[in-house]
C-alpha cells in the first residue's frame, strides 16, 4: 500500500508546458495533502527555480534539484544540511574540461549563466552517437571522468561522475526513508533519464522527446496526455489499485 509518496518531477516540458493541466494537478495536490513529498528536479539552477516557483505560483516542493542534479537545496533551513556533489580536482575541473573540449567544433559553449563549477554545458546541434564517444574519449585522453547528458538534440551537459537528476532524487529518497516503490518520477527529455534507471515508478509525459520515449523496463508508464495531465494521468496508472487518492477525474479533463 502507498501511503506516503516522493514525487520527483522535471519543469520544463513536464509540469510546465500547458496552463489548464498544471492548474489540475494544483488541485489534486492540494487535495492529496501531507502524504506527498514533492521535489522539482531542472536543468535550472536551484535560484532560477524558486525565482519560478515564486512568479507562477507552483506548489511548494520540500526541496529542489537544480543544475541537472548538481544542487540540491531544501525549502526549509536544516541544521545538519547533508552534503551533495562533492568533487575532487584530480578527476573533476570544469576550467580543464572546458579546455580539452574546446578544439571540437561541433560543440557550442551555453551562456555564462548557465555554467557553474559543477555543470559544464554545451549546445551542440544533432549529435551523432559517434561524436558522444569522441567528446568522451577527450575526456578521457585528459583523466577527466564525467557524465554525459544529452538532452532534446541540443543540450550537451557535462557533469562530474555518479552526479544527475537520478543520483539526487536517490540522495533524498534515501534520507527521507522512501522505499523505490515509493518514488515516482517524471520527466520529458534526456536530462531525465538517470532518473528512470533508478527503479523507481516512472512517468513519461506523451510530449516527451524520442530519447525518454525509447527507455525500456516495464516500471515506467508512457503517458498519452503531455505536459501536466500526462503526470496526472501516470500517477492514476501507478496509485489507482491502492489506498492514495488517484485524480481519477483526469480522463474526463
Ligand atoms: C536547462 C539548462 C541547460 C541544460 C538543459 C538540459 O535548460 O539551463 O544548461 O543544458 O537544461 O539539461
Ligand atoms: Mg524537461
Amino acid at each position: 500500500m502507498i501511503d506516503q509518496c516522493l514525487l520527483v518531477t522535471d519543469l520544463d516540458g513536464t509540469l510546465l508546458g500547458d496552463e489548464s493541466a498544471l492548474e489540475r494537478f494544483v488541485q489534486w495536490r492540494r487535495q492529496i495533502g501531507e502524504r506527498l513529498k514533492l521535489v522539482y528536479a531542472s536543468g535550472r539552477f536551484v535560484d532560477d527555480i524558486w525565482k519560478l516557483i515564486e512568479r507562477i505560483g507552483l506548489p511548494a516542493p520540500e526541496a529542489v534539484i537544480g543544475g541537472v542534479g548538481t544542487q540540491i537545496d531544501f525549502a526549509e533551513s536544516i541544521l545538519d544540511r547533508p552534503s551533495w556533489c562533492q568533487t575532487d580536482r584530480e578527476s573533476w575541473s570544469s576550467r580543464r574540461i572546458r579546455a580539452a573540449l574546446d578544439s571540437l567544433r561541433d560543440l557550442r559553449p551555453q551562456p555564462d549563466e548557465f555554467q557553474s563549477d559543477h555543470k559544464v554545458s554545451f549546445y551542440v546541434r544533432g549529435a551523432s552517437d559517434r561524436l558522444i564517444e569522441r567528446i568522451h574519449e577527450t575526456l578521457r585522453a585528459n583523466r577527466i571522468t564525467a557524465e554525459l547528458v544529452y538532452s532534446s538534440n541540443r543540450d550537451l551537459d557535462i557533469l562530474p561522475r555518479g552526479i544527475h537528476k537520478g543520483s539526487a532524487a536517490r540522495f533524498l529518497a534515501d534520507l527521507w526513508s522512501f522505499s523505490l516503490r515509493q518514488v515516482i518520477v517524471c520527466g520529458d527529455s534526456g536530462n531525465d533519464r538517470s532518473m528512470f534507471q533508478q527503479r523507481f515508478l516512472g512517468i513519461v509525459v506523451g510530449n516527451a522527446q524520442p530519447e525518454l520515449r525509447r527507455l525500456k523496463g516495464t516500471m515506467t508508464y508512457f503517458a498519452r496526455r503531455k505536459f501536466a495531465d500526462g503526470i496526472l494521468q501516470g500517477l492514476g496508472y501507478w496509485l489507482a489499485s491502492e489506498d492514495f487518492p488517484a485524480p481519477e477525474w483526469v480522463d474526463a479533463a
